[in-house]
């Protein structure tokens, strides 16, 4: 279904509507597929504008569902928006859809600014009016900043280090901003970073497993000492519905992992696992050191004890997690066009 085509649909009565922004991306279509699934009685609408990093596939298993809608559509419309506020009784929101890749902020800042602050507070401000009864706002670890020694909790300061992380940081503040003005229950969740099987190639993970399936070097940036926690695509899925379950409006959640790697110890696990190595020494045949971004945060460790509390843990060890997500790359080679998104990258792609 197009934007403007009438979305006053559902043929049966549902006892809930929620509306994922952003659901055909990464994150949010494992969320859309997980509650389209779980809850048959509520209505599922997917709103996304379908840029590069999205794919329709990745609703697959939901297509033909009843209980789901797609529509394609910009949230930096605020007639679209309007209308769809409007013809919709909205009860929940998952705010995903974002300019999302760290290197992409630096070369186009003002297109983050557009979608992920001005995109925010449109969807805000009509979720606001139309009475939503929960807004889930999907930030990021990088809000923080980096840290060396200590982990954040939810009432350290943001000390954004880039355009991205920059917009995001901001456009928390407007969501939040909507809780202590209005008592509008907006809850923030923070999470690490997040891998699994259909992320889009632009992204650390698959975009090592792209280059080592080609029989090309993995390109580090910098040092390659920084390091990311990874956690699981499934446990993070989880993460949001707990929160939509069970968090507590005008709250902030990290959704954290302990597991951490650094990007090189990274890049050396998927070379032996995809290369079957036998030597450490030729590793380093499969790697090439990269100029680093203008700024580079170190890593974003996190205490996710709220998340504890309200009974979430993330169950999927790494072994298996990478596992499954090497396997599912090697069984669908041809998913993204790769030697598009490859081309079109002037820089070399990294963590993000
Ligand atoms: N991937 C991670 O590791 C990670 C970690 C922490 C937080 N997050 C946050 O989670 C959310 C989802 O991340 P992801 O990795 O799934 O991103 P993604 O890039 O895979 O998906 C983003 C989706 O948003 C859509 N979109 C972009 N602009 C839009 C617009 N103006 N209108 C409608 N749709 C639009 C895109 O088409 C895409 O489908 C983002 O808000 C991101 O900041 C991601």
């Amino acid at each position: 279904m197009s934007m403007f085509e009438d979305l006053t649909i559902p043929q049966k009565e549902f006892n809930k509507t929620v509306l994922v922004t952003g659901g055909a991306g990464f994150i949010g279509s494992h969320v859309v597929n997980s509650l389209v699934e779980k809850y048959p009685d509520w209505h599922i609408i997917n709103v996304d504008k379908l840029d590069y990093c999205s794919n329709l596939k990745n609703l697959a298993p939901v297509e033909q569902k009843p209980n789901y809608t797609f529509v394609q559509g910009d949230i930096c419309s605020p007639f679209f928006i309007r209308h769809l506020f409007a013809v919709q009784n909205i009860d929940i929101v998952f705010h995903f859809a974002a300019e999302t890749h760290v290197d992409k902020s630096f070369w186009c800042p003002a297109e983050f600014t557009r979608v992920n602050v001005d995109g925010t507070r449109l969807l805000l401000k009509a979720a606001h009016e139309s009475g939503v009864q929960k807004f889930v706002h999907v930030s990021t670890d990088e809000v923080y900043g980096d840290s060396t020694d200590t982990a954040f909790d939810e009432l350290c300061p943001r000390r954004p280090t880039n355009p991205y992380s920059s917009s995001k940081a901001t456009a928390e503040c407007s969501a939040l901003s909507y809780w202590k003005k209005h008592e509008f229950p907006v809850i923030v969740t923070r999470s690490n970073n997040v891998y699994g099987p259909r992320q889009y190639l632009e992204k650390v993970i698959p975009r090592f497993i792209l280059l080592l399936q080609q029989n090309k070097k993995c390109t580090i940036h910098g040092s390659g000492l920084q390091s990311r926690h990874f956690l699981y695509v499934d446990d993070v899925t989880e993460a949001f519905l707990t929160v939509m379950e069970k968090g507590l409006p005008g709250e902030i959640y990290n959704i954290g992992t302990n597991f951490e790697l650094s990007v090189t110890q990274l890049a050396q696990q998927l070379i032996k696992t995809m290369k079957n190595l036998s030597q450490d020494a030729d590793l380093d045949d499969w790697v090439e050191f990269v100029k680093d971004r203008p700024c580079q945060d170190l890593r974003y460790p996190l205490i996710s004890d709220k998340m504890h509390k309200l009974g979430w843990k993330p169950r999927v060890s790494w072994t298996e997690g990478i596992r499954r997500t090497v396997e599912w790359y090697e069984e669908n080679p041809h998913y993204w066009p790769e030697k598009e998104a490859l081309e079109q990258r002037s820089q070399p792609l990294a963590e993000g």
